[in-house]
């Protein structure tokens, strides 16, 4: 864990970024840079960290939802959404993955830099390796996140999801077939130990094949 809460600037807005909390890094990056917002959408920010990405979002959306299972970052999203003068439009919710929300609620646009890395059993215990511990195989979280994530995409929504080559990304692309989303990389970066990968699904549309 880092010893201070650090400051991160982006695109004009700045963020505070708690010791226990995830400061972002090239995966958030790869996610923002690629982020397309039509005005009105409602957009999930599954593991939102500092908030670097509701509140990157919140400017075009109509509302945005930040999900934090650590209740440093749900503290540190709020303080960011206040920060950028985005508070009205952002809503901050504790939970494990969907467990916050609603099966009636729908988003257009979900967002998720996932905790992709395999790790020895024992790691993943700390507020801030659950940022990056994915279990042994790195898939602990991404396959319960495409199990439940169906329910809340609405008809012509997508969904952008963070990876690592580490983690197997055919797995995710089947998956995803298997759950009915339409799914290809679309970005991707070379890191030292790893190469990240950018996945956006779709639903398939009605009738198609499959
Ligand atoms: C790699 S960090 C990404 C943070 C931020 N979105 C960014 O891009 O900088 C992953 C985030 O997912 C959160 N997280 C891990 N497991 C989770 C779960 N089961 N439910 C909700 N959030 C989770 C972590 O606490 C962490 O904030």
């Amino acid at each position: 864990m880092r010893s201070r809460n650090s400051v991160f600037c982006y695109e004009g807005y700045s963020f505070v970024v708690f010791k226990e909390v995830y400061k972002p890094a090239e995966d958030t990056l790869l996610l923002a840079r690629n982020l397309v917002v039509r005005r009105g959408e409602c957009v999930l920010d599954m593991g939102t960290g500092c908030g670097i990405l509701a509140v990157v979002t919140a400017e075009m959306a109509a509302r945005v939802v930040a999900v934090d299972i650590n209740p440093y970052a749900v503290v540190c999203t709020k303080k960011n959404a206040d920060l950028n003068g985005l508070r009205p439009k952002i809503e901050v919710l504790l939970g494990d993955l969907f467990s916050p929300l609603d099966s009636s609620r729908k988003f257009d646009l979900i967002l998720f830099n996932s905790p992709y890395l395999p790790v020895e059993e024992d790691e993943g215990g700390s507020w801030i390796e659950k940022a990056w511990a994915g279990g042994e195989t790195g898939r602990k979280i991404i396959d319960r996140f495409i199990e439940e994530v169906p329910e809340h995409i609405s008809q012509e929504g997508r969904i952008l999801l963070v990876q690592s080559n580490l983690s197997n990304v055919r797995t995710t692309l089947d998956f995803l077939d298997q759950s009915k989303l339409q799914a290809a990389v679309v970005d991707k970066e070379k890191l030292n130990f790893e190469e990240i990968v950018l996945i956006e699904a779709k639903k398939q549309p009605e009738g198609a094949c499959t």
